[in-house]
């Protein structure tokens, strides 16, 4: 355990080290974003700040760390979904300490659902969830500690949350399963994909799906969020929409 004297030290040597790095005004805003995360979550009674590693994941290459996104790109994402109590039910893969789940959590979803790989941030996730319930407007909250890529989408899932949870083998499996999940259940599917920081865009390479709009980031500058939607009327026979240089890793359940 640190003392309190070394943690200001280390503050302040970090304030130091970001002026020099960034110059002043960049640092006055970075310090202004950080305020306004730590008094947002201060505000729900939740942990959700700071970037994580979890046990075991560094040496994969698809592995994205935890980090919770800016509220207010989650509450644009939220507005966007609209959702009605009795309909709308919202997927978080990889919700880690389950900000975006809380966020959602206070919209009138039916059911909100965080999928989580590591153990020890879906624990916090759900301990958030019980520090925030009181303020909840959706009281059907689920973490569920699971691989995302195996993980079987529920056919009430309409509407999906993503934020550069994970790229490549990973992100291609979990898109089989949503357009797995949408043949057999056809229905209008929404997925809000925050930061698609890799090349190319695997959910642009997907067919059923078409992006509807570009929602604002506000001061999260260059980082683009996209809401795509399923595409109407529902394609039973898929064999073209599936993208055909394709090498997706996993069958389809
Ligand atoms: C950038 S964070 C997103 C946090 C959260 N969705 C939010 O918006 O606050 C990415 C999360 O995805 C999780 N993750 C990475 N690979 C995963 C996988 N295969 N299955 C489930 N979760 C995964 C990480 O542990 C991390 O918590």
């Amino acid at each position: 355990m640190k003392s309190p004297l070394a943690l200001v030290a280390r503050k302040v040597r970090n304030f130091a080290g970001n002026l020099r790095r960034l110059g002043l005004r960049e640092t006055l805003r970075l310090y202004r974003y950080r305020l306004g995360e730590y008094y947002r979550d201060w505000r729900l009674g939740i942990r959700t700040t700071g970037l994580l590693y979890p046990d075991a994941t560094e040496a994969d290459p698809d592995y994205q760390p935890y980090e919770a996104a800016h509220y207010r790109c989650l509450h644009q994402a939220m507005r966007y979904f609209d959702p009605h109590p009795e309909r709308d039910v919202l997927l978080d893969y990889g919700c880690g300490l389950g900000r975006a789940v809380v966020v959602g959590a206070l919209y009138p979803f039916r059911k909100v659902i965080g999928v989580e790989l590591s153990a020890e941030l879906s624990q916090a996730a759900r301990q958030n969830v019980r520090r925030a319930a009181p303020r909840l407007r959706c009281s059907a909250v689920e973490i569920v500690t699971a691989d995302a890529a195996e993980y079987q989408v529920p056919p009430e899932v309409n509407c999906v949350f993503l934020f550069n949870p994970f790229t490549g083998p990973v992100l291609r499996a979990v898109l089989v399963r949503l357009h797995h999940s949408w043949q057999q259940h056809p229905r209008k599917l929404r997925l809000v994909y925050l930061y698609p920081s890799h090349e190319p865009n695997l959910l642009e390479e997907c067919h059923w799906l078409e992006a509807e709009r570009e929602l604002g980031t506000f001061d999260w500058e260059g980082v683009r969020m996209i809401a795509y939607a399923s595409r109407e009327p529902a394609r039973l026979d898929t064999a073209a929409a599936e993208p055909q240089n394709n090498r997706w890793s996993v069958s389809p359940p």
